[in-house]
């Protein structure tokens, strides 16, 4: 394992201690919500802890049926006390990027739907100013062309994420384009235009959404209050 990828472990295991039986618990999307998951599974399965996980990809669900962790739907559950996950870049407004495995819509619409939001993320993320990290958008297919053109002229340098020479396809079936930024001055305002923006489904700026963080550093996993 890399020395990141162990940074990614222990934020995991860090986070699932906020898990308290009977929660009903969002579960976010990536590499490091991978680990959380995994710790998750294990506590289900040694203490017969009794929650319920609300997935924000295809991909969560099916790791965390795989583990014996229980699974709803959102419109199956009438609140989320916590959601766990990933995110890009966090800036040092607690202002984050998600979107990075194609997921922020989901993680979005279960992110607000949630009393609680914890980050879990490596010290590479923890950024002065986002923007660095490309911002995903989740775009509809129909018309995308005409889109793309009109985020270039706004000067956005748009790119579609593409896999084997195909558009890459959310859980939703629509495509993704990511804005190469390398700077957001202003989050608050770029999110207003892009909100305006129509074909647009959501585009990967998860302002004022997140509570607590955990950093993984070197000496151990930090959390931060928002
Ligand atoms: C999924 O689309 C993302 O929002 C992830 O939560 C984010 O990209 C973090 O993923 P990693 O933990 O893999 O870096």
């Amino acid at each position: 394992m890399t020395k990141q990828d162990e940074l990614k472990q222990l934020v995991g295991q860090e986070a699932v201690k906020f898990i308290k039986d009977g929660m009903i618990v969002g579960l976010g999307t990536g590499s490091t919500v991978k680990f959380m998951v995994d710790a998750l599974g294990k506590r289900v399965a040694d203490e017969q802890l009794s929650i319920v996980g609300v997935p924000t990809s295809q991909r969560t669900k099916e790791q965390a049926t795989r583990l014996g962790i229980p699974v709803k739907d959102l419109d199956e559950v009438d609140h989320i006390d916590l959601t766990i996950d990933g995110a890009d870049q966090i800036d040092k407004n607690f202002q984050g990027i998600k979107g990075g495995g194609a997921a922020h819509l989901w993680e979005k619409i279960v992110a607000i739907n949630s009393t609680k939001n914890i980050w879990i993320v490596d010290k590479t993320k923890m950024v002065d100013q986002l923007g660095s990290f490309p911002l995903p958008l989740e775009v509809i297919p129909y018309g995308s062309h005409q889109l793309f053109q009109r985020l270039a002229n706004r000067g956005f340098n748009p790119v579609f994420r593409m896999k084997d020479g195909h558009h890459v396809l959310t859980d939703s079936n629509n495509y993704i384009i990511d804005l190469h930024l390398h700077q957001i001055q202003d989050p608050q305002g770029l999110a207003f235009t892009l909100n305006q923006m129509t074909g647009i489904v959501e585009h990967g700026l998860f302002l004022n959404i997140v509570n607590t963080v955990i950093v993984g550093e070197e000496n151990g996993p930090k959390v931060l209050q928002a």
